[in-house]
């Protein structure tokens, strides 16, 4: 299902500061993981707190379609019945992911060892994003593809009917991939191995451990990880607790930085290592942000951020980071905006495939905004406005990219005059009460006129 084919412009601007406590909804990842392995199990998967946004009700579906029965029972609170490994049915109708990379790819990967025909597709957005990269990878346990020139969705797959394992290093520092290709060993006899260089989110490798998985880790020696899954194990259900999604709790944490006298507490937090890379940059930046009552959620750390209006100077992020906080540069962006003197931010050559071009994205909407920006083919540095402030007042132009609208939006609650978005609606993707959440908090976001 597609968003929306309305536009749905919004404008945020200036207001007294945010106050009160908040909890943003379920992390996408875990979300999306907690589905597709429920589906693959035998036996109930109870998911508590699950992302109730676009992206994952599209992956609900698709587990539908291919067999399993997946059931709303209350708020956040899902249970799924799996065919078990190797079982799912070739759907009769092809599987539409919306918004969702995450979604596609690894429905991809789990369908790739089993013999049936999957026709997959996704909106205007998803259609542009690039699939070879995991349909390659795929292709080497036997399933093959078809796809439109240059390895675009609409994308027909045909699951290996005889699998073989595989041994591969990731191309690209990308969890989607890794996780589909690890969600395929599951039905291949014998040990897929599957090597990455750079550390991104695990939660599909924790995921896979609670559920009984052969799985094995590795350090190795030269700094990369080996993964190694052993197929034809069933898994066995285990009940998922999803925490707050960091991705999201990030708008309201910058508009609490940005926003003068802001003072709000940001409860339940996913802290899971691989996701933390935007806490340390906006920590190196000066900002106050306390972590506390920290505790175990189901496998993943979460805890409750109490965060401050703070005086931000810029600062240069590490590449290496990258993986950690990939989808938090925009927001990062318009903190670095408020912030005295650059920050610069590298090794992002990864951001021009995301929902949409987000180097190009980013720069044009702080351009449009009076802020100074340059743009490399893998990065950005933006020239902070310290003391001075961002004079605001311009229209973003969001390309159907839900993290694109909300980080303008908490620009506009702290730049002089408001920041228009051209469209909204995409934010329903992820984070559907982002306006009922941030309007609780005190900012003032409301639909606007182009
Ligand atoms: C995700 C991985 C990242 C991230 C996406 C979610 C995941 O994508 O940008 O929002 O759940 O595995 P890549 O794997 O393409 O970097």
């Amino acid at each position: 299902m597609a968003a929306s084919a309305t536009l749905l412009p919004l404008a945020a601007r200036k207001g007294g500061p945010l106050k009160g406590r908040a909890a943003a909804p379920g992390d996408k990842s875990v979300s999306h993981r907690a589905l597709i392995l429920g589906a693959l199990a035998v036996g109930e998967t109870a998911i508590s707190g699950l992302l109730e946004a676009e992206d994952v009700l599209n992956t609900a579906e698709a587990m539908r379609r291919l067999g399993a029965s997946v059931v709303r029972a209350g708020e956040g609170d899902w249970r799924v019945h799996g065919v078990g490994v190797g079982g799912f049915d070739e759907p009769a109708l092809e599987l539409d992911f919306g918004n969702s990379g995450t979604g596609v790819r690894l429905t991809m990967g789990a369908v790739a060892t089993t013999p049936i025909v999957t026709r997959f597709t996704g909106d205007a957005s998803l259609r542009r994003r690039p699939m070879k990269r995991v349909l390659e990878p795929l292709s080497l346990f036997g399933a093959r593809a078809q796809a439109r020139d240059g390895g675009l969705l609409p994308v027909t797959l045909t699951g290996a009917r005889e699998p073989v394992p595989i041994e591969y290093r990731l191309a690209v520092a990308s969890a989607q991939v890794k996780s589909a290709l690890l969600l395929a060993a599951l039905n291949v006899p014998g040990r897929s191995t599957i090597i990455e260089k750079a550390a991104t989110r695990d939660h599909t490798e924790r995921m896979l451990q609670a559920f009984g998985a052969s799985i094995a880790l590795e350090a190795l020696p030269d700094g990369a990880s080996a993964i190694s899954v052993t197929g034809e194990a069933e898994l066995r259900p285990s009940p998922v607790v999803v925490p707050s999604d960091p991705s999201s709790a990030a708008f309201p944490l910058v508009a609490a930085l940005i926003v003068p006298g802001s003072e709000i507490v940001l409860e339940n937090v996913m802290l899971n290592p691989r996701r933390t890379g935007l806490i340390a940059t906006l920590k190196g930046m000066g900002a106050h942000i306390d972590i506390r009552n920290v505790r175990d959620k189901g496998g993943e750390a979460a805890g409750d951020l109490f965060v401050r209006h703070s005086a931000l100077r810029g600062v240069d992020v590490p590449p290496e980071r990258a993986p950690s906080m990939i989808d938090e540069y925009p927001v990062l962006s318009v903190a670095a905006a408020f912030a005295e003197g650059r920050t610069v931010m590298r090794g992002l050559e990864e951001l021009r495939v995301k929902e949409s071009d987000r180097l190009s994205a980013i720069a044009n909407g702080l351009q449009a905004n009076g802020v100074r920006v340059e743009q490399t083919a893998d990065g950005l540095a933006v020239h902070g406005m310290g003391a001075e402030g961002v004079p605001g007042g311009g229209t973003v132009a969001t390309h159907m990219d839900h993290r694109i609208a909300m980080s303008f939006l908490v620009m506009g609650l702290a730049s002089r005059t408001p920041v228009t978005v051209d469209d909204g609606s995409m934010i329903a993707t992820s984070f559907p009460n982002f306006r009922a959440l941030m309007q609780s908090l005190g900012a003032d976001i409301a639909a606007a006129d182009l």
